[in-house]
């Protein structure tokens, strides 16, 4: 269904996200914006008023012709800077409601919050990676850059051992809610506060190894010490670090939101980081999102090494 380049998902893929018990996606993209569904809330993002007012629009005339009775809906301006970034405000709805909520992904439940910041706590480009670390059943998952920890979340279902390093001690705490809202005990799992440079080269110095790696930095930050972050500067680096703590076999996800690294720049990076380490590998990516559109979303890579 197309209205005038917007692309809204149909009304099959709506009822295929149903039976895989998925209530987290995009519903619709378009150049100056786009529509995610979050549970039974809404969160129009958008770079200028008048694709927030067709977006806002056309979301009624979308979610009639598909059945569903959204209970809120929430707005956020998509600065050009990081510093522009603001919680998402809300336009429709019952404003005496708390802000927190709950999504599903295949059956997982994920806490969504609407005023914790710019993100609701999960990024629903990274479905299809989830989905796959479930399926490799791996026993010892280091997730780097964590948040909320959906991958630790999506990993410790299947039995495996998490360490979920962030900066954030905040997003950590939600972290340990996702497990406890998938009746995961969290004492079989660690939740490193601290910054992921540091503490790959700690980990490599112990000994410690995994099976399944996750590399998904943000595109910039800055760790309280002031210490920088930067994907295009840092990513390589941080890539031969993780690889020091790779078992073999050992499965690792690149992933970047930076617009600048496509899937090709990651490749070429996954290679680099193969011959700097002198390890034996193979690449290859996930089948593309049926709600996104090719090439919007986060960039993703796996790297498995041999
Ligand atoms: C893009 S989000 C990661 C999303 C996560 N992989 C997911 O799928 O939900 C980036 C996260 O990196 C954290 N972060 C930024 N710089 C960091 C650093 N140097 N060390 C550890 N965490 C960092 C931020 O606090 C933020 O939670």
């Amino acid at each position: 269904m197309i209205y005038e380049n917007m692309e809204w998902i149909q009304p099959d893929l709506v009822r295929a996200f149903q039976a895989e018990e998925t209530d987290a996606y995009r519903i619709c993209t378009f150049r100056d914006g786009w529509v995610e569904r979050y549970g039974s809330d809404v969160l129009v993002s958008y770079q200028t008023a008048i694709a927030q007012e067709r977006l806002t629009t056309e979301l009624r005339l979308w979610s009639l012709s598909v059945g569903f009775n959204f209970t809120r809906v929430f707005a956020r301006f998509l600065p050009k800077q990081n510093s522009g970034r603001e919680a998402p405000r809300l336009i429709t709805g019952d404003s005496s409601a708390p802000l927190q909520a709950m999504a599903l992904e295949r059956g997982l439940r994920y806490g969504i919050d609407f005023g914790a910041g710019y993100s609701t706590g999960l990024f629903v480009d990274q479905r299809h990676n989830r989905t796959f670390v479930r399926s490799l059943r791996p026993k010892n998952v280091l997730n780097c850059f964590a948040y909320t920890c959906s991958f630790s979340v999506a990993a410790a279902t299947t039995g495996a051992m998490t360490t979920s390093i962030d900066l954030s001690k905040k997003s950590l705490i939600r972290g340990r809610e996702n497990f406890l809202l998938n009746g995961q005990p969290i004492t079989a799992h660690r939740f490193v506060p601290g910054d992921v440079m540091e503490y790959l080269p700690r980990l490599a110095r112990k000994g410690d190894k995994f099976d399944l790696i996750i590399l998904d930095p943000p595109t910039f930050s800055r760790s309280k010490i002031g210490k920088a972050f930067q994907v295009e500067r840092d990513f390589e680096t941080l890539l031969v670090n993780a690889l020091e703590v790779g078992e073999r076999d050992c499965h690792v996800l690149l992933s970047t939101n930076c617009t600048r690294l496509d899937e090709h720049a990651l490749e070429v990076m996954g290679r680099f980081g193969l011959k700097a380490s002198r390890r034996a590998g193979t690449l290859h990516r996930e089948a593309a999102l049926p709600d996104f559109p090719l090439g919007v979303g986060a960039s993703t890579v796996w790297l498995t090494l041999r």
